[in-house]
């Protein structure tokens, strides 16, 4: 435990900084608040995140027909020969334990007669995916972890506080500096272990189902720091998001689909069959490749989706959310067919982390969607996203009470240093940036197309650190520009087609491709480019591993 030295306004002193409050930073914080002092910082309320929107549910093998191993099959088809075997053993087997660990601390999952009940999603080979008020899982999950996070002595939230850049101290992390909005005022966090589970970065897109928040910052702050990124030009685009105005888009959960309702062009026909054998539910990027093309053969910009093979009792029950959305917006979800587009759903690149959540950066921690620790390769399954964040957690707060304390000099080292100034982009650049990145580094992309895009946001890039801060807004579109800098340049590089990556002139996948693209910065500042094998690459791991994150921890000492 660190002993607070003069307290001192504006410098709070913590055991773990999380940073990031979706499922994986409140699991982790839950399960290391017994173990030191905890602070959880969010730039929003605390339960502002991709996790409160999740619908479909958390892909788990707890049936008494379904075995880890079945689900790890469908999770390596699904990622298209990019995922790291190890990584995906590790979630599928560690899967059911962690969300037992979830019903323990109070979430109720749906059930039927006692048993839980569980949905189908495209490219699960059976039913599995766990939901909760119907297609409100996440928002279940949130409700559950918040309410314990709000009242446990041993966490302080921080929320409405946006973290700048990550302090580094010696070659390692000591914690991050802050704005405490909506002043915009400078405050510090010094902690042994700091834990990014900041989330993803749909917002770089005009079109997404992600909420405002995910503008990449944690991404961007490691990479500023120095930290290694990996596969950024696999994002993947849900097939399914309501066509309507404004934005975030309305997701439409592919749940709907488990269920019987199918897409339709504008003649009315059924077309998913033409595009894959497994139609409809096929894994998710070919899915939304197929809306993507039929929207260009009928030229429009939707499909439409129906419902009508659903019997309407089993629908209000199951797609609560989904009706009174629908409802809201005027569909009478009776008669009508409802028009969807893909939208930017789910980073699937993010900062390079081994099985224990290790960064290249010592004391640093990352978990769930802005890390990569090999488990979505180049296409997501399904509601694996909720599970990597709780069995990731899990593991995160298994570690860092093994990880070096901060000693007292190093503390007041980072406690004096004068913070930096915070990268800021006018925000007006933002829908510059989303359109760009949505016409030029979206569903298709080209080479001749991504290099334009890369040198114009590079332009900006170059422009940023002279802009004097002022709020939320200009620091996260800062940072906007960091991480569609990366997605563009990894995107160029990758000279194949292979899950949510697919390049007209490269259409197809090439073998030689099946390798990671890891990004740096150089001492100028420059991004290079590095390639590492399929296989956790910054594991120490064995290959396979099903011990309990726990019992793991005693190994990890470095
Ligand atoms: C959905 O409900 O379709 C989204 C689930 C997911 O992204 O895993």
């Amino acid at each position: 435990m660190i002993t607070p030295r003069i307290p001192r306004p504006n410098i709070h002193e913590f055991d773990f900084l999380i940073i990031g409050s979706g499922v994986a930073g409140l699991f982790a914080a839950l399960h290391l608040a017994d173990r030191g002092s905890v602070a959880l910082v969010t730039k929003d309320t605390l339960t502002e995140s991709n996790t409160e929107y999740a619908q479909g549910g958390i892909a788990v093998a707890l049936g008494h027909d379904d075995r880890p191993e079945d689900h790890a099959h469908d999770t390596l088809v699904a990622g298209a020969g990019l995922c790291d075997p190890a990584a995906v053993e590790v979630l599928t087997a560690e899967g059911p334990p962690a969300v037992e660990e979830l019903m323990r601390l109070g979430m109720r999952f749906d059930r039927k007669a006692g048993e839980l009940v569980r949905g189908q999603e495209a490219a699960h080979g059976r039913r599995r995916i766990l939901h909760a008020s119907g297609d409100e899982t996440g928002h279940e999950v949130e409700r559950t972890l918040s309410r314990r996070a709000y009242v446990h002595p041993g966490i302080t939230i921080f929320d409405h506080t946006l973290m700048t850049d990550l302090l580094v101290v010696e070659g390692r992390c000591v914690g991050c500096d802050a704005l405490a909005l909506p002043d915009a005022e400078r405050v510090r966090f010094v902690a042994s272990v700091t834990i990014l589970a900041s989330g993803g970065l749909g917002q770089v897109y005009e079109v997404t189902t992600n909420p405002l928040v995910t503008t990449g910052d944690g991404m961007a702050a490691a990479w500023r720091a120095g930290c290694r990124l990996l596969d950024m030009e696999f994002v993947q685009f849900h097939p399914t998001a309501l066509y309507h105005e404004g934005s975030p888009k309305f997701l439409i959960s592919e749940a709907v689909r488990g269920e019987g309702a199918i897409l339709r062009n504008a003649a009315g026909e059924h077309f998913m069959p033409d595009y894959h054998p497994e139609g409809d539910l096929a894994p998710r990027d070919v899915v939304a490749r197929g809306v993507f093309s039929q929207m260009r053969k009928d030229g429009r910009g939707y499909v439409e989706l129906d419902f009508s093979s659903i019997p309407l009792e089993r629908f209000l029950s199951r797609f609560p959310g989904i009706v009174a959305e629908l409802r809201r917006l005027g569909f009478d979800i009776y008669r009508e067919r409802v028009p969807v587009a893909p939208a930017a759903h789910y980073a699937m690149g993010g900062i390079g982390a081994d099985l224990r959540c290790r960064t290249d950066l010592p004391g640093l921690l990352a978990v769930g969607e802005c890390s990569s620790v090999g488990i979505h390769g180049a296409n997501r399954l399904a509601s694996n996203s909720m599970l990597e964040g709780l069995v990731f957690g899990l593991r995160a707060a298994a570690i860092a009470p093994a990880l070096p304390r901060l000693s007292y000099e190093l503390l007041g080292v980072a406690a004096e240093l004068a913070p930096p100034p915070v990268r800021c982009a006018p925000t007006a650049l933002r829908a510059e940036l989303q359109s760009l990145m949505h016409t030029c580094a979206g569903m298709e992309r080209d080479g001749e197309t991504l290099l334009e895009a890369r040198d114009t946001v590079r332009a900006w890039a170059a422009q940023i650190a002279t802009l004097p801060v002022s709020s939320r807004e200009e620091a996260e579109t800062a940072n906007m520009v960091t991480v569609a800098n990366l997605i563009l340049t990894a995107a160029l590089a990758r000279t194949e087609s292979r899950g949510a990556h697919y390049r007209t002139d490269f259409p197809e996948p090439d073998e030689a491709w099946r390798r990671h693209i890891a990004l740096r910065m150089d001492a100028a500042g420059a991004v290079t480019t590095q390639f590492a094998p399929v296989e956790n690459a910054l594991s120490k791991a064995p290959a396979a591993s099903r011990r309990a994150a726990n019992s793991e921890a005693d190994e990890w000492r470095d």
